[in-house]
């Protein structure tokens, strides 16, 4: 698979991919975010519009050149990337969510920047958990048959071993599981994975292009649509 055969491939199909990092504001001026460039997700938007796919990319907080030819949401929070990414999977074939998304979000938000007080303690942050997006679309997709959803994991030890449970945990069909660490994946051209899927199976994606691992992401996609 892959190459000039599976040009247009997606041809009539409406994919959603979700890129970049959520961020979750403090005050106006500070937010908790990640290092997501959303490289990743971009290159699969690209990818799936050289197949013939209607796109919808939902980004959060990427600063690349825009796609042409996909519909672009942009999103801050992880809250406001939940609605979007559920709105456009509504009619979607295949969801991929390829966003770092923020477990955690602080538990009020000062609407005024916050001030230090001379010689006082720094007032602690509380943090309160995310809505998980991932989860959300596996429950709303259980009953419409041959819609793909697919999750992006990123692991720095015991890759495999933690894919496998995080895919069973998640219930998507299909997990990218990238190994991350210092100089690995993060802002980066390049990439490497293995993709698990829920029937058992694993594919190993040797280190190349963002855009190489993504055609490999749409021909396994293209193969469990109905
Ligand atoms: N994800 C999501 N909503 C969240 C957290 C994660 O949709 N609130 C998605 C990510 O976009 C990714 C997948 O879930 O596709 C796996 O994210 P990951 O952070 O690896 O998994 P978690 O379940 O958050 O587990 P942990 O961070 O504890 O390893
Ligand atoms: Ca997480």
């Amino acid at each position: 698979r892959g190459g000039a055969a599976a040009a247009r491939d997606l041809a009539g199909r409406h994919v959603v991919v979700s890129a970049g990092g959520t961020r979750e504001p403090i005050d106006p001026v500070r937010f908790i975010g990640n290092r997501s460039s959303g490289m990743q997700g971009y290159a699969l938007a690209r990818t799936a519009l050289a197949r013939g796919a209607r796109v919808t990319l939902v980004a959060a907080n990427v600063t690349l050149p825009d796609p042409a030819g996909a519909e672009i949401v942009r999103t801050g929070s992880t809250r406001e990337m939940r609605d979007a990414v559920l709105k456009a999977a509504a009619d979607a074939d295949a969801v991929v969510m390829a966003a770092a998304v923020a477990d955690f979000r602080p538990a009020d938000y000062e609407d005024v920047k916050i001030k230090k007080t001379p010689g006082a303690e720094p007032a602690p942050i509380h943090l309160v958990e995310n809505p998980d997006i991932l989860a959300e679309l596996v429950r709303e997709s259980r009953d419409v048959a041959g819609r793909v959803i697919v999750g992006f994991a990123a692991e720095t030890h015991d890759v495999l071993e933690n894919g496998r449970r995080k895919l069973a945990r998640k219930g998507c069909d299909l997990l990218v599981v990238n190994q991350v660490g210092e100089h690995l994946a993060f802002g980066r051209p390049d990439n490497a994975a293995v993709i698990l899927s829920a029937d058992g199976a694993a594919v190993d994606v040797p280190r190349g292009s963002k855009e190489a691992l993504s055609d490999v992401v749409w021909d396994l996609v293209a193969a469990r649509m109905t």
